[in-house]
């Protein structure tokens, strides 16, 4: 309203200007303009007039004879359309000759009357008209008038048409004006923003991209813009260091460390296991998202850093889909990264996956009480592998100081590849399964060749201090190292590693609660899909068959639960997914079997109940499908008898934006130690477990919701953007610490002091 008020009346007023003031000003300059003309021209056909009636004396004039010539020159020079009568008048203002139409509007006296040799406009019978009256001498001096008239009711015409088209051509200026300067203001803003957001980008730049981008800034800006980039660059020099805590982790907030603090590398992140599996199934090529936590944690980070992720690339039409240089954009529908896969054959696979580091440190470094197996020439295959992931890296990274994110303990030997061949590169490690105590990890073979290999880190994580502890008494013990446990770094040979707990989650909010549906319908489904009564409790377990997690020990917990609970017996469920692992393994078949025939066994147990009491689900599910699973349930089981963290439980809470459902945690995941809201049992104690499904199923829903609000506002801000986030920030002060390294020469180490 104010708008248009402020537009409306300037131009209303600028119009009645033009219209009132401008257009009859102008009327008159023609008017006067035409008159001009017109005296011009009534002075010329006056001087043909005195030349012609110079030849005549009074008394000659009176004749018939001289009238009639004179009548003849009048009717002659009226044919000119625009003058429209003419007269000879005597000194006694009596005609002497005149043309038909000057009897029609006027008489000699009349137009006599005006003042000679000047051009008025007079008011006559059919109109305005332009008189000029010139004195005109005959041969013997006698004076005579002649009277030339000119129609200008033309001129009101012309002035009529002159006012409409200057009119027009005014408002057409005007609406041209108006267009060209809102087209113009339009352009300066965009200009303007363009160099405002500019400016912006550049105090957020690193020093090698702001010199780019000050050169091409909007030239107005570009005094200011060198001002805000060395405020910027100053600001961020003083705070030396960000503090974590201090930060909403988020995918933007990751992407801007990695601008500011490192910047803006690229990322590669190097792990066994690769996010989206192209399998190929009859005619057609699925893709698949793993069940691995490592894939959960990591996908997002990549989502929001991209650069490239360097794994095996185990699925079968993996090599049908990949570029020349074995590169594969993901994620599929929204491309965002790129996959650069690692080729091996059967052999390499069989001693460096499922023999090294499945049959000896998986059970090695999990206490599950499966023997480690180790073989010499399952290792001899590890260390060709890593040294093919090592060439895979150089190959990928782009400057001899890449951060590169090795993930997990496939590729214990990688870090110290990549650092022989990039001494200044950024490695951070991080080991996803516990790392055991010293005792147990010297039953490895090649104990000191695993943590020399690990040392080739800047930064090596865990998910708890206690796992850092237990590195930090493997490599005193078995390595010469100089270990500072105040600080957690070790110096190893050159090298120094960090390190430090860095505990693992999820991105928040999950990306997977865009597109399920309502719990209520969640639960109509899962019930309908697997025909269970509509009051049937549900509780969820999610876990790859693997020994460690606790699969036979919940499944004994749900038997003695009933045992002790009958009034549930047919009206309690456990939908456990197993998604199909290392099925190469004999420990793992083993396994599976065992749980399939313990599975029978219950439900044969509770048969004549009712709703049976595991449906056991052994197949892969994309993460959609678990998310319905979990919004379906009462509770979820985590029952590891040892895990580094186990994210299943943060992707239950994840799912749960209802803010219901309850978690059953085991005290040996480290999970546990982040999340005491969650009903925490030992896996191992069979009644303790009963227990705990019995009390989440008497949890009033006030109770229920109060701890799951907690654990999801634990989680969403201890998120994996959080993860990722800290350990960049420890790289990027690393990477500091080593420019200080280069340009003194005291040395590294007086300076890790100061990093805590
Ligand atoms: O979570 C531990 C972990 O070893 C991951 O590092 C790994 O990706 C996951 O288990 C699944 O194992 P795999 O990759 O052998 O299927």
């Amino acid at each position: 309203m104010r708008f248009s008020i402020r537009l409306a009346l300037p131009l209303a007023l600028v119009i009645a200007a033009v219209a009132f003031v401008v257009t009859p000003l102008i009327d008159r300059y023609t008017q006067k303009w035409f008159v001009r003309d017109l005296d011009i021209r009534s002075r010329l056909v006056s001087e043909v007039l005195r030349d012609e009636l110079a030849t005549f004396d009074a008394k000659e004039i009176a004749t018939a004879s001289s009238r009639a010539r004179v009548q003849r020159t009048l009717d002659r020079l009226v044919r000119d359309e625009r003058i429209y009568a003419l007269a000879i008048c005597d000194a006694n203002r009596q005609k002497i000759a005149a043309t038909d139409t000057f009897a029609a509007a006027l008489t000699c006296n009349e137009a006599t009357s005006n003042p000679a040799d000047r051009g008025e406009v007079v008011q006559a019978k059919n109109g305005p008209l332009h008189l000029f009256i010139a004195d005109l001498s005959l041969s013997d001096g006698t004076v005579v008038h002649s009277v030339v008239a000119h129609d200008v009711s033309f001129m009101t015409k012309r002035s009529q048409e002159t006012r409409r088209a200057f009119f027009g051509l005014f408002l057409f200026l005007l609406v041209l004006v108006a267009s060209l300067s809102v087209l113009v203001a339009h352009l300066t803003w965009k200009g303007w923003l363009r160099g405002v957001r500019e400016l912006l980008d550049l105090a957020k730049s690193t020093p090698k991209i702001s010199r780019k981008l000050l050169a091409r800034a909007v030239p107005e800006l570009r005094p200011i813009a060198r001002d805000l980039r060395d405020w910027a660059h100053e600001a961020a020099r003083a705070s030396g260091q960000r503090d974590p805590s201090q930060i909403t982790w988020s995918p933007e907030a990751l992407r801007s460390i990695l601008q500011k603090e490192l910047s803006g590398e690229e990322i590669l992140i190097v792990s066994n296991r690769e996010p989206y599996i192209h399998t190929r199934v009859g005619d057609t090529i699925q893709v698949q998202v793993p069940a691995s936590g490592l894939v959960t944690a990591l996908e997002p980070v990549m989502r929001a850093c991209s650069g490239t992720w360097i794994a095996h690339g185990s699925g079968s039409a993996d090599r049908e889909t990949v570029d020349r240089g074995d590169h594969v954009r993901v994620p599929p529908k929204k491309p965002a990264y790129q996959i650069r896969r690692v080729w091996l054959t059967p052999e390499e696979e069989k001693g460096y996956y499922y023999g090294f580091a499945n049959e000896g440190l998986w059970p090695l470094c999990h206490i599950a009480h499966t023997r480690p197996t180790f073989r010499s020439e399952d290792f001899e295959q590890y260390r060709k592998v890593n040294a093919l992931f090592a060439k895979a890296v150089l190959e990928e990274a782009k400057t001899q100081n890449p951060v590169i994110l090795v993930q997990d303990y496939h590729l214990a030997l990688l870090p110290r590849l990549i650092r022989e061949k990039l001494p200044e590169a950024t490695i951070i490690t991080f080991w996803h399964i516990p790392w055991p105590n010293s005792e147990a990890f010297g039953i490895c073979p090649w104990r000191e060749e695993i943590l020399a290999g690990l040392l080739g880190s800047s930064i090596l994580g865990f998910h708890t201090r206690f796992h850092c502890h237990n590195f930090l008494d493997s490599v005193d013990r078995y390595l010469e190292a100089r270990i500072e446990r105040e600080t957690m770094t070790i110096s190893y040979g050159s090298e120094l590693t960090k390190l430090n707990a860095y505990p693992i989650s999820i991105d928040w909010p999950p990306r997977r609660l865009e597109e399920v549906a309502t719990t209520e319908e969640c639960r109509r489904r899962v019930r309908e899909r697997h025909h269970l009564s509509a009051g049937t409790l549900l509780a969820i377990g999610v876990d790859r068959l693997d020994y460690t997690k606790g699969i036979l020990e919940r499944f004994n917990g749900v038997e003695r639960f009933l045992d002790l609970n009958p009034s549930f017996r047919g009206r309690f469920s456990l939908v456990q997914i197993g998604a199909p692992t290392r099925s190469n393994i004999f420990q793992y078949r083993q396994f599976v079997e065992q749980v399939r025939a313990e599975a029978e066994r219950i439900n044969t147990k509770f048969a004549a109940d009712g709703s049976p009491t595991i449906l056991l689900l052994e197949r892969h599910h994309e993460p959609e499908e678990i998310f319905e699973y979990f919004r379906a349930a009462e509770m979820c089981l985590v029952t590891s008898l040892h895990d580094g963290m186990n994210l299943v439980a943060k992707e239950f809470i994840g799912a749960r934006d209802d803010e219901d459902g309850v978690l059953i945690l085991s005290q040996f995941a480290g999970a546990a130690r982040e999340l005491p809201e969650a009903i925490v049992v030992n896996p191992y104690d069979v009644d303790q477990c009963a227990d705990a499904i019995r009390l989440a199923l008497a949890l009033p829903i006030e109770e229920r919701r109060m701890r799951m609000k907690s654990m999801r506002a634990y989680v969403q801000e201890f998120n994996v953007y959080r993860w990722a986030g800290r350990m960049l920030i420890d790289a990027a002060r690393l990477r500091r610490l080593a420019g200080l390294k280069r340009s003194r020469t005291e040395g590294l180490e007086a300076s890790f002091s100061d990093f805590r």
